[in-house]
């Protein structure tokens, strides 16, 4: 059967090379991919990104199934148009992706159905927001109402720098209309991990636990960034973690969409703060994969993933079980020099090493021309190993590193390192 992976980032390369590998897949195109899933076996690139011509050609290819990479494209309905055309599609409904895409749509739901957040308000107005602010004190989180592209949200350590993303947000328009209205919350304390399911609408199948590094510099230290690297399995999780968030997060999440009459099918990531004590609290709901903790999670996934996609699309996702690796998987993203703020592109990238078994370099933002290949954005690969340690996985991923080359390459040296201090 031919497939089809929505998206241009490291996540859609590692779901095209994961779904290529099933044995009753032909083909898998993506759209519109970058200069690693043009290069990889039984994937190809369809420069697509139009939801009318995507679903022009699922019909025309007779694509059997679709899979769903980034939260635009979902928060821009193309769920409702494959429905509509009656194509199988991986993802939640655009209704239903606005637990991603309206931070207030997310909380007023959290707090509907006693799902533990942090305490918060929603403002349009900027003058009431200051005075929130200042009833409140620092540090205190302010976040675009929107999809920002990842840069909607300020951790603020001072109520300078507070009133000046209210400021920024609210009065000056610096977000435009994913920044009319700001949700301002209280700022949680503790170890962060990503807990990724899929769901059908009313079962969940968890993942195997993930953990992200979101600052760009080592000992996480300066800014905030889409992710610099990930790492699975998250010893942070342990299976008493593991159970108290799918009893008080996961599934009263799936349960409540359903009530209020939006089912939700599709992957669902909730980022989750864990306090001093143990207790797991929201901090967002993503409405797909986590970038790049795919990469890891689809390395160690040794089921057939178009089997799990499909027991999700015919609501059996309660009869199928999904087999890990019981390797650890590290991923350390290369990003371009000026990652976050401005990338610059266009820098020629060598020295990629061959795929083996044990490793696999992710593409995100890469470009090939005349058989060479180039930068084309903020993150540019994630170099992802396996291991039968966090150790060893790590020690492995920086020896794929230190082949490849780009002028201005910046990344982590200390990925897995939240993993590597605990007390074993
Ligand atoms: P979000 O896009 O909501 O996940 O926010 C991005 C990052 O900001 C999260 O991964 C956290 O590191 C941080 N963050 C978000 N909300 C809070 C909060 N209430 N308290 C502390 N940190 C937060
Ligand atoms: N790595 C965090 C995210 O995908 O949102």
């Amino acid at each position: 059967m031919k497939l089809l992976v929505i998206g241009s980032g490291g996540r859609e390369h590692a779901l095209a090379w994961k779904l290529a590998r099933a044995p009753r897949v032909s083909q898998v195109f993506v759209a519109p991919g970058n200069g690693g899933t043009m290069a990889e076996d039984g994937v190809k690139n369809l420069p697509v990104t139009e939801i009318g011509t995507l679903v022009e050609f699922a019909r025309r290819e007779d694509i059997a199934l679709t899979v769903v990479g980034p939260e635009a494209p979902l928060s821009e309905g193309v769920v409702d148009a494959f429905r509509k055309a009656g194509l199988r599609i991986f993802g939640p409904d655009r209704a239903a992706a606005q637990l991603e895409s309206s931070k207030d749509f997310a909380k007023q739901f959290m707090v509907r159905h006693g799902i533990p957040t942090a305490r918060y308000q929603t403002f349009t107005d900027a003058t009431a927001a200051h005075a929130y602010l200042d009833a409140e004190g620092a540090p205190i989180v302010i976040k675009a109402d929107g999809l920002a592209a990842g840069k909607g949200v300020v951790v603020a350590q001072t109520l300078a720098e507070a009133h000046a993303a209210v400021e920024a947000m609210l009065a000056d328009n610096a977000m435009g209309q994913a920044g009319a209205r700001v949700v301002i919350e209280e700022c949680l304390q503790g170890e962060e991990a990503s807990f990724i399911v899929m769901a059908d609408g009313s079962h969940v199948l968890p993942l195997a636990s993930s953990q992200d590094h979101k600052r760009l510099l080592d000992d996480d230290a300066g800014p905030n960034t889409g992710g610099m690297g990930a790492y699975s399995p998250a010893p942070v999780v342990t299976p008493e973690l593991h159970a108290r968030i799918m009893r008080e997060i996961i599934q009263p999440t799936v349960a409540g969409m359903a009530k209020d009459g939006l089912p939700y099918t599709g992957f669902l990531y909730a980022g989750v703060m864990v306090d001093g004590a143990g207790n797991p609290k929201v901090l967002e709901f993503n409405c797909r994969l986590g970038d790049p903790e795919a990469q890891p999670l689809l390395m160690r996934l040794k089921s057939d993933l178009t089997e799990l996609v499909e027991a999700a699309l015919d609501a059996r996702l309660d009869q199928v079980e999904a087999q890990w690796d019981r390797r650890v998987a590290l991923a350390v993203v290369l990003a371009a020099g000026g990652y976050p703020e401005s990338p610059r592109k266009g820098d020629e990238i060598t020295g990629l090493p061959a795929p083996q078994e044990d490793a696999h370099v992710f593409h995100a933002a890469t470009r090939r021309e005349d058989g060479r290949l180039y930068t084309a954005g903020g993150r540019v690969l994630a170099v992802t190993a396996l291991g039968d340690s966090v150790r060893m996985a790590q020690k492995r991923a920086y020896e794929l590193v230190q082949g490849i080359h780009f002028a201005g390459m910046q990344y982590r040296h200390d990925i897995g390192w939240r993993a590597l201090k605990r007390p074993s």
